[in-house]
């Protein structure tokens, strides 16, 4: 028998940094993001290059039956009145589902079916996220800090984000007048 124990990929916990594994990086900026924000003159008032969020997945086997893991990192801002969120979008293969594990700092995951119904789950350290298959998903970040998530999904599942062309049914808006700090309004 081998006894060499293979050193598998790290990830802290805390922070959602990989460390020993084949990472691919992927930043997305402001400028990434057009018909994301409702305000549009908002958003054409940002600087173009500030970072929206980073993903840091490792780089494993694309086949049927292969997981992809990754870690988002959202970081804390708003455009208008909303805060900064991921695109979002529907697996290209609809049936794939994805499980997401809240890492640091506090924000939503909204989902969406098909017909537009949507709903949101609050995603702070420790909390665990089952998506369903059939459903958008995307991450807001209503906190002051990195909101970090890890995501375990299909390899096979891609991604349609032209399918959410139009936005998502529901939208996060920064409030004053609720303790939470966000109301929902509609997209
Ligand atoms: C993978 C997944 C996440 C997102 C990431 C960025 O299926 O859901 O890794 O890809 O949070 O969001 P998008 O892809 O919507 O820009
Ligand atoms: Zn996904």
């Amino acid at each position: 028998m081998n006894s060499d124990v293979i050193l598998p990929p790290q990830v802290a916990w805390a922070s959602g940094v990989f460390a020993n594994g084949p990472l691919i990086r992927k930043t997305t900026h402001i400028a990434d993001l057009p018909g994301v924000f409702i305000d549009d003159d908002a958003w054409r008032g940002c600087e173009p290059q500030q970072r929206v969020y980073d993903v840091e997945m490792l780089d494993s086997p694309s086949d049927e039956g292969s997981l992809y893991v990754g870690v988002t990192h959202l970081y804390a801002g708003k455009i208008g009145d909303e805060f900064f969120m991921t695109r979002g979008h529907f697996h290209q293969r609809r049936e794939q589902g994805e499980v997401y594990f809240g890492l640091r700092g506090c924000g939503l995951l909204l989902l969406q079916t098909p017909s537009g119904e949507a709903r949101l789950e609050r995603v702070k350290a420790g909390s665990v996220h089952i998506i369903p298959s059939f459903s958008a998903h995307r991450l807001i970040n209503t906190g002051e800090d990195t909101l970090s998530a890890l995501a375990v999904w299909p390899s096979v599942a891609g991604h349609d984000y032209a399918a959410l062309a139009g936005g998502f049914s529901l939208r996060v808006f920064a409030s004053e007048h609720h303790p939470q700090g966000w109301e929902v309004g509609n997209g």
